[in-house]
């Protein structure tokens, strides 16, 4: 690659015709992006990094200095850390930061954080001047595996999560493993789960090299992260380049986990983290596939004890079942008065996208509070 890059460096690309897209996974790679920015993007004019106080505090100078190595300009924002500044007002704010800094048409913005920071810099880095140059620097697990991948932005509004955002597509997404390190192993976690879902839902080979890197990756080991972020990215790439804008009802298959997670999110006011939601609802679909004859009760018990292993629980926290289903209802898959589910057929095999009866989804959430924490 001529960028100096570490030996088991990995390229894939997002194949997209004209916004194809590099994603660059290696060890220390925030050192490298100077060089990275050079060979990618053509005449740059300055470049603004946006982070949390959190991710900036740790990464912001390494990331600033190798970009000033390469002879670019570059300045750092700020944002407070959590769901919360995902918001219109703080986007707003942004966008009056840029325009004060100077930043036009020929700059760059690197959003380095997890899947916030990612979220609202897309959306900024869209909209700002009708779109201006992005690069995703994800640091948290869930957005080096997900959402720095595929191009969806947002903010949240106060009636509603993500209901306001745009499609925009990164110019390259820069992944470095070793970042992980610093990760509270709650967040770590949280990714883990979505690194299940990839498995069960397309790669049975992951899930093996989980199941054996399962006390490594809870450790916190970079090397074991190192061999499956890239899997995972393949996978997450596939879904993105057959249904780039979430139209077709194949990206949707990522919404394994997703439809009993959000409900779990929304009813515990974000108390849950979004991982650990997906988890338990991964639970509740495989438990119905497996009583609709569509899965086998060993690959249910196999994803159940996986999760067990990686010290992810499934158990339903004190929530009213009729609750979750009521919001499930409300929530934008329940057409035509059913609750649609992703469920899952086996490991590593596509799923199927079913209604489900309220019935047997209060019965199998039923059953979930009786899961060993
Ligand atoms: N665009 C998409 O396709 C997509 C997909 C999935 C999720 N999302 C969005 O992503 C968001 C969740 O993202 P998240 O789970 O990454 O949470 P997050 O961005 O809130 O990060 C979690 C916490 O970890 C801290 N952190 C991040 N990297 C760190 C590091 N390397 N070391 C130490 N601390 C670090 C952050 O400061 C924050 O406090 C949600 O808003 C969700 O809607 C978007
Ligand atoms: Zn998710």
């Amino acid at each position: 690659m001529g960028l100096g890059l570490n030996e088991g460096a990995v390229e894939l690309m997002v194949n997209l015709n004209y916004k194809s897209y590099p994603v660059i996974i290696s060890p220390a790679l925030l050192e490298k992006a100077g060089g990275i920015v050079n060979a990618n993007l053509a005449d740059v004019s300055k470049c603004v990094i946006i982070t949390d106080r959190v991710v900036g505090g740790l990464y912001s100078n390494s990331l600033e200095r190798s970009l000033e190595g390469q002879g670019i300009h570059a300045a750092s924002i700020w944002i407070p850390e959590g769901e919360e500044a995902k918001s219109w007002n703080e986007a707003g704010d942004l966008i009056g930061s840029l325009i004060d800094m100077g930043v036009d048409r020929r700059s760059l913005i690197i959003a380095l954080g997890g899947g916030v920071v990612g979220d609202i810099s897309g959306f900024v880095a869209a909209v700002y001047l009708r779109g201006v140059r992005l690069i995703q620097v994800p640091t948290t697990l869930l957005a080096q595996v997900d959402s720095s991948i595929g191009g969806k932005t947002a903010v949240n509004h106060e009636k509603g999560k993500n209901l306001i955002g745009v499609f925009k597509q990164p110019n390259v997404v820069l992944i470095d493993p070793g970042v992980l390190k610093t990760l509270p192993l709650r967040e770590l976690k949280s990714g883990l789960a979505e690194v299940v879902k990839y498995a069960v839902i397309a790669d049975a080979e992951l899930f093996k090299i989980i199941e054996a890197e399962a006390d490594r990756l809870i450790n916190g080991e970079i090397r074991a992260f190192s061999k499956i972020v890239p899997r995972c990215c393949r996978v997450k790439i596939a879904f993105v380049e057959q249904d780039e804008r979430d139209e077709k009802g194949i990206r949707a298959a990522l919404n394994y986990g997703h439809t009993v997670g959000h409900a779990l999110e929304a009813v515990s006011s974000f108390g849950i983290r979004h991982g650990e939601a997906v988890a338990i609802g991964m639970e509740v679909a495989a438990k119905i596939s497996t009583s609709q004859g569509l899965m086998e009760e060993e690959d249910f018990e196999e994803q159940h004890v996986l999760f067990k292993r990686l010290g992810i629980s499934t158990k339903l926290p004190n929530i009213d079942p009729i609750t979750l289903v009521e919001y499930m209802h409300r929530d934008k898959k329940a057409e035509r008065g059913s609750i649609r589910l992703v469920l899952p057929t086996g490991i590593g095999e596509k799923p199927v996208i079913r209604p489900v009866e309220d019935a047997l989804i209060l019965k199998t959430l039923e059953e979930l509070r009786s899961n060993e924490a």
